[in-house]
């Protein structure tokens, strides 16, 4: 399928219709932000290596039962999914305590759950993603009981798959962001994108961080975490 007009720009990704309005392209950018994007920059390669280690996720989960959007891997950094409507809640689940979590409860990094955490934030730049609870979310229409239902355990499940996944791989899958859509006889999938700019990825031996950490804290080594996560995923190993 052939790109049409731009349906939309976000921050990492452009989105184009298709002749086909059950179908979007979504085209990877190289551009990052942080803070709600307030703090801006590029990562080089970071568009191809998003779009391709996504798709390879989304495959696995199809493979075990997730449904997701993912149709179709057009080139380097586009891709054909369904058109889906957004919930517009960012479903964070932890492994390892890091990052929000660490601040919010003042405890350290990497705090090795008994059973993985989740958390919902509303999806909004210019409130600051708040933390939003079910029933806020009931409450205000962005979802009903069943979908949260639904995407709760989905979202467990997804990580049980990738955290069994990474592993081979020799990382840690420490937390990560999904996002779910809803396809227009109201079944819910997974959207949006698995990639290091969405989940915190910690070498399993060393602990080093191999994900968008490394730009969110001006660590440096930010293109280099990135091609090491693409290596372990499509290396031979
Ligand atoms: P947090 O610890 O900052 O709340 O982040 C939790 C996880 O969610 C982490 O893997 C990074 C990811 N994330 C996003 O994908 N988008 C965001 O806007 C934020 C704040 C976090």
């Amino acid at each position: 399928m052939e790109k049409k007009e731009q349906l939309y720009e976000g921050k990492a990704k452009k989105v184009f219709a298709t002749e086909d309005e059950g179908y979007v392209i979504v085209s990877y950018k190289d551009d990052a932000t942080a803070l709600d994007g307030l703090k801006k920059g590029t990562i080089a390669g970071k568009g191809e290596i998003n779009n391709r280690m996504s798709n390879r996720i989304m495959q696995l989960l199809e493979k075990n039962g997730i449904k997701t959007h993912f149709v179709e891997e057009l080139s380097s950094r586009d891709t054909l999914v369904r058109r889906v409507a957004i919930v517009p809640l960012e479903v964070i689940i932890r492994n390892i305590s890091a990052g929000s979590f660490a601040k919010r409860f003042g405890v350290e990094e990497g705090i090795v759950f008994a059973e993985p955490t989740i958390e919902f934030s509303y999806k909004n730049d210019e409130l600051h993603d708040p933390l939003m609870n079910s029933y806020h979310a009931v409450a205000l229409g962005v979802a009903t009981w069943d979908e949260i239902e639904t995407i709760k355990s989905m979202a467990f499940k997804i990580n049980s798959l990738m955290k069994e996944y990474f592993l081979t791989l020799n990382v840690k899958l420490v937390d990560f962001k999904l996002e779910f859509g809803r396809l227009p006889d109201g079944t819910i999938v997974l959207a949006d994108e698995i990639s290091p700019d969405t989940c915190r990825f910690w070498d399993a031996d060393t602990n080093e961080k191999l994900d968008k950490d490394r730009f969110r804290r001006d660590m440096g080594g930010v293109e280099d975490a990135y091609n090491e996560m693409m290596r372990r995923v499509f290396g031979d190993k």
